[in-house]
């Protein structure tokens, strides 16, 4: 580990929602001192509340012991003062609401406020590292740090680098991150979607355009991407799987394929329509699938359990697995 990120132990989790409220777990269960910062009491509240049912799921599904849990809880504080958080801190994680002028704001405020060599990290799904650091004196120090829901248990985090990211930076929040538990890849350019998002954004486009074409039932779109594609992932992704195929049967099959992939630069239709009548997928009962008369907590708490099971067969799996080495 970097001799920087063993030294973290103040570290602030700004925005108590969803994430923020997962985060502040991960990072005090990797010993970090957690100050949990939003805009409200009210909102605090629902956030200390939140940080109690991500332990209790943790103890429930056998990966942290009773005994573990007020440790962990006793290392995470909540304040809304800004500058009360900043005092000492090291390492600042930013999971505010997906707004870009918000966060620019944020970002320009922590940039004042905190220390010169304290991190400011980004969880941002949809902006870029230079984005978010559009406003601050100090951009070399800003990073992004991309989770991925369940992030309690998915194992890994994107470490995002913007233009002016220092290499210190990105080593020592990919060490922290690896000292919390997670595994780490880092997207070296400053791009929108770091890596996963981008590839998930390319695939769920072509589903999507099979989908309007009529090309496929929903189910079957669904069926081919879990079954026939899904399936080998783990153990060959992108470019291992085309190594295992051979470079020259992809090159001649897809020169033929690729000028028919879509590659519309705006939402399709088939999405748009839905987003515009309030279709909005599970939340409101209808998507691409009908979830009306489902009991969505039961679901989504099963696929939870199935998940760790996948996570705990894929890391065996991979444990197993020859280092691969890049070729030139
Ligand atoms: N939800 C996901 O699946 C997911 C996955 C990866 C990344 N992200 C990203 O993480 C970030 C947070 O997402 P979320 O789902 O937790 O949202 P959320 O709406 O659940 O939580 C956002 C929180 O930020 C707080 N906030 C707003 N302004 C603030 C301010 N000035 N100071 C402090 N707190 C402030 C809000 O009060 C709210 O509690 C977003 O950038 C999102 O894109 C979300």
């Amino acid at each position: 580990m970097s001799s920087e990120a063993s030294k973290i132990e103040r570290t602030v989790v700004v925005g108590a929602g969803l994430m923020g409220a997962g985060l502040a777990v991960i990072m005090a269960r990797g010993g970090c001192q957690v100050r949990l910062l939003d805009v409200s009491d009210a909102v605090l509240e629902r956030g200390l509340e939140r940080v109690r049912e991500n332990l209790y799921l943790l103890v429930d599904l056998g990966k942290l012991p009773e005994q573990g849990l007020l440790p962990i809880l006793s290392r995470i504080t909540a304040t809304t003062s800004p500058s009360l958080a900043a005092e000492g801190a090291q390492f600042v994680m930013e999971a505010a609401t997906e707004n870009l002028p918000l966060k620019q704001a944020l970002f320009e405020e922590w940039d004042r406020l905190a220390p010169p060599e304290t991190i400011l990290a980004t969880n941002s799904t949809g902006f870029s590292v230079d984005d978010v650091a559009e406003k601050t004196w100090h951009p070399e120090r800003v990073v992004g740090s991309h989770f991925f829901t369940p992030h309690l248990v998915m194992p890994l985090v994107e470490v995002g680098c913007g233009s002016y990211t220092s290499g210190q930076v990105v080593e020592t929040t990919v060490a922290l991150w690896e000292r919390c538990g997670k595994q780490t890849v880092v997207c070296r350019k400053n791009l929108k979607g770091f890596l996963v998002n981008r590839l998930q954004a390319a695939l769920a486009r072509e589903a999507m355009s099979l989908l309007q074409s009529g090309a496929a039932s929903a189910s079957d779109i669904e069926r081919a991407t879990r079954l026939g594609l899904g399936l080998r992932l783990p153990l060959w992704g992108m470019l291992e799987q085309r190594d295992w195929s051979g470079l020259d049967v992809h090159y001649h099959g897809m020169a033929s394929v690729y000028p028919t992939l879509e590659n519309s630069k705006v939402p399709l239709p088939v999405l748009a329509e839905r987003v515009a009548r309030g279709q909005t997928g599970v939340k409101a009962g209808k998507g691409f699938f009908d979830w009306t008369g489902k009991d969505i907590e039961s679901v989504r708490k099963r696929k939870h359990r199935q998940l760790l099971e996948l996570i705990a067969t894929v890391e065996r799996l991979m444990a197993d697995e020859d280092e691969l080495v890049e070729a030139h």
